[in-house]
């Protein structure tokens, strides 16, 4: 295959750069076990447990065939590779814990090692950058060493990488000698790559399937914390991808006042809050099974926030994490989807579509509103809703989200609020819209429904009560309505 020749091409010149100093390496292996290949490995693998998913217990060693029957490797089993990211502590974040236990809940033969870099990660950030060439290499060399000497299939290995970890997976992925099957990047680090040539980064020919969450992409690209482009088959971007709903700074100037010191520890988890919750999510993914979080493709946040892209249709949605479905398109999909502020991270997705009549030609912008669900099995009351405009005789689309379940929707009220601040030009004159039918289809079930107003047409006045939308009786009355 003409990909596949690429690829090996970029293989060698990517060792190459990196082997520089170091003896020759790229050269084809046709005896298994070379003890000279493995020297230059720093990066340690070890292999976690189920019942001790905190500690580093037993490492397997590339070239050292006991190693791997010691650590009880499970070779018929699937393995998931974790790399971590910059660190300036020098140790493990929390989170790598985390992860390890939610993959052996969701897979419990399966074999999770965890990569420790964190000598060549606790760097200045640029160094530590230009170490991600290296650590991929180990684990190319890792991988590579297992399949030639125990003929384990590169089908069953998933690299985690977060952050530089990301980077330095997609690198490990171009140098094995077959395709990994699955790599995926969590939050891959922007600063140093946002630019770089794909040979150096995180890209969708690093694996058979790359998917890719982007949580912390704000400020200028280059400099924002996570990478912006995406770089996977699928790109999920939540709530937009630049931050994350809990991680902002209010929240943190609010936490240390009222905790102290030891809310300044939680405040530098804040600070990292977006960036890690690409992490959490995931692992979201692994520990809700029966409630998978679903994304959508969409060209923009924009066409997002106006609940335009909720459409399953052609492989248009997909699940966030785990349960994934691979579909590998030429170009990058670009996904979006909203979700909680903490755990579990789920919402029910909903387009309201809306035709606002009046007798006066109007236009009002950034009007709040508040829009309740009620359901057959729950409600939600009283979601707050801007819309950027709305205006006489025009049809506005717009998304509305929650973390209940409602069930099957039955009613929905909306209600127009006066802003907070006092508006004199709503002194002596209250807007008033009139409404005969709100549409809504739900992202999670794809149903689309019809509300009817029950008078036929209700009226929405601003600051006045909410006006009441019940499911439209059959054809003829959705007819008399229209
Ligand atoms: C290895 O994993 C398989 C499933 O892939 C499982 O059936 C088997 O019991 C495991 N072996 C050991 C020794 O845990
Ligand atoms: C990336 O680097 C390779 C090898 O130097 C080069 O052939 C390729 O054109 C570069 N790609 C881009 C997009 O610059
Ligand atoms: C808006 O449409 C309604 C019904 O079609 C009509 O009665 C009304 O005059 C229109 N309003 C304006 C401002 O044109
Ligand atoms: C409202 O605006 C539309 C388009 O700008 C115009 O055609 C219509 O005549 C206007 N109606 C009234 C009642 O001013």
């Amino acid at each position: 295959m003409g990909g596949r020749a690429l690829l090996a091409a970029l293989c060698v010149w990517s060792h190459c750069l990196v082997a520089l100093g170091e003896e020759p390496v790229a050269a084809p292996r046709n005896t298994a076990g070379k003890k000279s290949d493995f020297s230059g490995i720093e990066s340690k693998f070890s292999l976690r447990t189920p019942e001790q998913p905190y500690e580093d217990t037993c490492f397997l060693v590339p070239g050292q065939e006991n190693s791997v029957t010691q650590c009880n490797f499970n070779h018929t089993s699937k393995t998931f590779v974790v790399i971590h990211g910059w660190t300036v502590t020098g140790m493990y974040e929390s989170w790598v814990s985390k992860l390890v236990k939610a993959l052996y809940k969701r897979e419990p033969d399966s074999n999770v090692i965890v990569v420790d870099w964190l000598v060549r990660a606790s760097q200045h950030y640029t160094i530590s950058a230009s170490n991600t060439e290296l650590v991929g290499k180990d684990v190319a060399k890792f991988v590579d060493w297992m399949e030639e000497q125990f003929g384990y299939s590169l089908n069953n290995v998933h690299l985690l990488g977060y952050s530089l970890g990301a980077h330095a997976a997609g690198i490990a992925g171009k140098l094995t000698n077959r395709k990994i099957s699955r790599i995926t990047g969590l939050d891959p680090a922007g600063p140093n790559f946002e630019y770089a040539n794909e040979t150096r980064r995180l890209s969708p020919d690093d694996a058979i399937f790359v998917d890719v969450l982007h949580t912390y992409t704000r400020g200028s690209p280059d400099r924002s914390i996570g990478i912006q482009k995406p770089v996977g088959h699928i790109d999920i971007y939540p709530n937009g991808g630049s931050f994350q709903p809990g991680c902002n700074l209010g929240e943190t100037l609010l936490l240390i006042a009222e905790k102290g010191f030891q809310g300044f520890q939680e405040a530098d988890q804040l600070v990292k809050c977006s960036h890690e919750r690409s992490i959490h999510l995931f692992i979201d993914s692994l520990l809700y099974e029966e409630k998978p979080i679903m994304a959508y493709r969409c060209k923009s946040k924009e066409a997002f926030e106006m609940g335009l892209c909720l459409s399953c249709r052609k492989n248009r949605c997909n699940n966030l994490g785990y349960k994934v479905n691979k579909v590998r398109t030429k170009r990058s999909t670009k996904m979006y989807l909203k979700t909680r502020a903490k755990a579990p991270y789920k919402v029910f997705h909903y387009q309201v579509k809306i035709h606002f009549f009046a007798k006066k030609n109007m236009t009002e912008t950034n009007q709040p509103f508040l829009i309740s669900l009620f359901g057959t099995e729950e409600e939600s009351k009283d979601i707050p809703v801007t819309l950027p405009e709305i205006s006489t005789n025009k049809t506005f689309s717009f998304l509305v989200y929650t973390a209940v379940d409602i069930g099957d929707l039955l009613i929905v009220t909306m209600k127009w609020e006066k802003e907070s601040i006092f508006n004199l030009k709503y002194w002596w004159n209250t807007p008033e819209f009139s409404i005969q039918r709100i549409r809504v289809k739900s992202g999670e079930t794809q149903k689309k429904l019809v509300f009817c107003s029950r008078d036929g047409i209700s009226y929405l006045r601003k600051g006045r009560g909410a006006a009441e939308f019940v499911r439209c009786l059959g054809k003829n009355a959705a007819k008399e309505n229209s």
